[in-house]
């Protein structure tokens, strides 16, 4: 394998997308190729960016065939840090410093990462996550699906993969299992149990969700969906922090209760500056089976009321069917399995509408 070769490939990978011109090829300090094992030392132009630039490279470098592993070093960032001071017009007013103490980073390969969140539980974010990726699947996107709920990760029930574990591939990386036309990938396939205490699935994990994004073989994608915990904890603030999103849907329903806490959650999503996409207003309506009439249970113009409030689209409305509750426990998405039903449709509906937000925001 030609030293060449390596070089070119590191090249197409660049590290604008966290505002630095280079590329990966400017890093290399030294390659060694011993065996199948390629070492490339790496200098970082700043602490911090090291898993980025990990991942990145094994993106590159596991398309060359001859390379069977990759191991990347990285030597110390030269020279001191000076942090750059902006002195203000004279007579104008010294703001204290707006910079964030942390950088974003986007997963290689992946265009939009989408998170799906609520205030509340229960609310169906689950439901809506995984159908959500199948619709935008239909559509001819490429969608990965990240469970990315530490408390109750649902999806490998809802895709009928329980009791699945992650395997990682040569590279060391996670590898999604692929399902029904997208990649899945579930904190739940990592859990030692189902039973394992809440206690161990806190701090260790939240600490792991960021390493899970970078270091999973997702390929290229259109769309990651993101099924975040209920609520407006820590794991919403450590992806904010670490994850560059294309921006989040809230999911509530037209309950009272819901809407307080969906409030809450769109504060937040914006106080950490995560654009808020829209909302997706679930168990809407119940269409009747005999009269085909359209019952609104919990209230009708609720949300619309809320999102007007809030300044947000409404991305679409789900009625509630008993056949999603049914069909979700047996891993078989009302997408998928019942792609003609008016839930399935109400789903479409909304990716087609989300994708064009996201084209438009672009
Ligand atoms: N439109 C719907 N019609 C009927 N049942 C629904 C609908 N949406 C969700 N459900 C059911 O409601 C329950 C809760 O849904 P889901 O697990 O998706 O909610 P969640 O907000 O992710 O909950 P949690 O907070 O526990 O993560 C499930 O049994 C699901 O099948
Ligand atoms: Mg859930």
């Amino acid at each position: 394998m030609a030293v060449q070769d390596i070089i070119e490939a590191l090249k197409k990978e660049t590290l604008q997308d966290v505002g630095i011109d280079k590329n990966l090829a400017q890093l290399v300090k030294d390659i060694k190729m011993s065996g199948n094992v390629l070492t490339i030392v790496m200098e970082p132009p700043r602490e911090g960016l090291e898993d980025l630039i990990r991942a990145k490279a094994i993106e590159v470098l596991s398309e060359l065939p001859e390379v069977q592993k990759v191991d990347i070093k990285f030597s110390k960032p030269q020279g001191t840090q000076i942090p750059v001071k902006q002195t203000p017009p004279q007579g104008q007013p010294q703001h204290p410093p707006q910079q964030p103490m942390f950088t974003r980073k986007q997963v290689p390969g992946v265009k939009h990462i989408i998170a799906v969140g609520s205030g509340k539980g229960g609310v169906g974010k689950s439901t809506v996550a995984a159908n959500l990726a199948l619709a935008l699947a239909k559509l001819g996107y490429k969608v990965g699906l990240l469970d990315a709920d530490v408390y109750g990760p649902s999806v490998p029930t809802l895709f009928g993969l329980k009791g699945e574990r992650v395997t990682v591939d040569q590279f060391q990386r996670l590898v999604p299992i692929e399902k029904y036309g997208i990649k899945v990938l579930s904190i739940g396939f990592m859990l030692p149990s189902e039973d394992t205490p809440i206690i161990w699935r806190g701090p260790m994990l939240m600490k792991a969700i960021t390493e899970f994004l970078f270091s999973t073989k997702w390929g290229n994608l259109d769309y990651l969906i993101m099924d975040l915990p209920p609520g407006t904890g820590d794991v919403q603030i450590t992806l904010a922090q670490n994850v560059e999103m294309t921006g989040a849907v809230v999911v509530t329903t037209p309950q009272d209760v819901a809407l307080a806490d969906v409030r809450k959650a769109v504060s937040m999503f914006r106080e950490v500056n995560i654009p808020v996409l829209g909302v997706i207003e679930n168990m809407a309506y119940f269409i009747c089976p005999s009269d085909k009439q359209k019952y609104y249970i919990f209230g009708k113009g609720k949300v619309a009321e809320f999102a007007s409030a809030y300044n947000l689209k409404i991305l679409g409305s789900i009625p509630i069917d008993p056949e999603v509750a049914e069909k979700s426990d047996k891993g078989e998405p009302i997408v998928v399995s019942h792609p003609d039903s008016e839930v399935a449709r109400a789903f479409i509906s909304i990716a087609k509408m989300l994708a064009q937000v996201v084209h438009e925001r672009a």
